[in-house]
């Protein structure tokens, strides 16, 4: 969780006071009652089923989303213990062994007390048994139990994801994208959980808690086969940041420029509704669209001055040659429409097959327009970093012409309801190179609408 708005602190405070006030209640209910669930084995051994699960999420994807099969504890502690047991067992996320701090593991443990309980709720409210379930409870039970899970994923859902639509742009967008991507394999997920709580709760009758130990078992083993998946995509990930690596190193004066034109290609593929799957591959496509360079000849990229006709066609062919870099890399799929025509421009005079208007990949029509603006508003050699207002002017001039009208004004939209982080355009101005004076700068770059790039004549 990254830095909090004001509005998210207010959320989070009325979430966990929300939270300690049912505690408590639940606390004071089953001691004035009598009920015993408090002392219980059951409890303490569905307390600890969730401490192991919760501290042992499952990573979905490399360094990205991770989620926890602990609704399966506190599911069958539904069943078994009925709504307080449950909320009690869900509380233990704030003791759990996974890392991040006091105010992410209060949010955490208010959020699956609270939806702990309202399955809990639902439960009986459709009339299910609290206990452990009898054979002839069956298939009785199992109507009430659903209902239970579904009211635990949306509450869960409801409370995590109204936190992410208050955090700021900057954390927060990269968050809900990730979540995003993953959100129908979380909540299938979820729901599949849940269901092993009632398979907790059924074998109850037969094993007592050893039940806990085998579901755990199975659940280790999916867990051990999708760290195997993260990790080789981890692998993916480490190839493309070497590539920028190497394309960065090579032409100085655009680090960062990379990363930056994947963010922006990102927002603007959410701002125009594209779906999860797709917004993934063309921020791919942005980190790699210039990997072509790769194949340009250093001093080409460097060169101050006007460009022969050869070095010219030199640049232009960068967009093929990225495409012969990375075509091998089976995930890419649609993003190699990106890198290969990222330069062409909508009416037909880029490159490098000249292709226009609708002719254009959608992909590389979003790439054209973050890449401008992403190099209009970072300092170049030639000059400093240009402001988003004189970028926007820009980029509308070009609408048309160079860029897709409708993306543009999609970008501009996405720009003016703040989700670009500004803090990320506008690199400082980098260190002088070797040899790199003043007079020897001149006024031009491939990306840059503004700053064209000249040729003279072939020699
Ligand atoms: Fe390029």
């Amino acid at each position: 969780m990254s830095r909090l708005t004001r509005a998210a602190w207010l959320y989070m405070a009325v979430v966990v006071t929300a939270a300690v006030l049912l505690l408590a209640h639940v606390l004071v209910q089953a001691m004035a009652g009598g009920q015993d669930y408090l002392l219980s084995r059951a409890l303490l051994v569905l307390a600890v089923l969730f401490m192991i699960c919760d501290s042992s999420p499952t990573t979905l994807t490399s360094r990205q989303s991770a989620w926890s099969p602990s609704s399966a504890a506190t599911l069958a502690a539904v069943v078994l213990l009925g709504p307080g047991g449950a909320a009690l067992v869900g509380a233990t996320s704030l003791i759990s062994l996974r890392r991040g701090g006091l105010r992410e593991r209060a949010f955490n443990g208010a959020m699956y007390a609270l939806s702990a309980y309202a399955s809990g709720e639902a439960y009986l409210a459709l009339g299910g048994h609290i206990g452990v379930p009898r054979p002839g409870l069956f298939p009785g039970i199992i109507l009430p139990f659903a209902a239970a899970a579904a009211v635990h994923v949306a509450v869960n859902h409801g409370l995590l994801w109204s936190m992410l639509l208050l955090l700021p742009p900057s954390g927060a967008s990269l968050q809900r994208g990730r979540l995003d991507l993953h959100l129908s394999l979380l909540l299938v997920s979820d729901l599949g959980y849940a269901t092993l709580g009632l398979l907790i709760a059924a074998l109850w009758h037969l094993v007592g808690p050893f039940a806990a130990v085998l579901v755990l078992i199975p659940l280790f083993v999916a867990r051990w086969a999708m760290g195997q998946f993260a990790a080789q995509e981890g692998a993916y990930s480490a190839t493309m940041a070497a590539l920028c690596q190497a394309v960065e190193t090579k032409d100085f004066y655009t680090r960062g420029h990379s990363e930056r034109v994947s963010r922006g290609a990102t927002l603007l593929a959410r701002q125009i509704g594209m779906g999860a799957e797709r917004v993934e591959a063309i921020r791919y496509a942005g980190m790699l669209h210039d990997v072509g360079k790769l194949g340009v000849p250093t001093k080409v990229l460097q060169k101050t001055g006007p460009l022969t006709e050869e070095e010219l066609a030199a640049i232009q062919l960068h967009p093929m040659r990225g495409l012969e870099i990375v075509r091998q890399i089976g995930f890419l799929t649609e993003a190699l429409d990106g890198i290969m025509h990222h330069h062409e421009r909508m009416d037909g005079k880029g490159y490098p097959m000249g292709l226009a208007g609708d002719e254009i990949p959608e992909f590389a029509r979003v790439i054209a327009v973050a890449d401008a603006f992403d190099s209009m508003t970072s300092t170049r050699s030639y000059r400093g970093a240009r402001s988003v207002g004189e970028a926007v002017a820009e980029l509308r001039k070009c609408s048309g012409m160079q860029f897709d009208p409708v993306l543009v004004d999609a970008f501009i939209a996405a720009l003016a309801q703040g989700r670009w982080d500004s803090q990320a355009a506008g690199q400082p101005p980098p260190a002088a190179l070797p040899g790199d004076f003043p007079a020897q700068v001149a006024a031009q770059d491939h990306d840059d609408p503004t700053a064209p790039l000249r040729v003279v004549e072939s020699r």
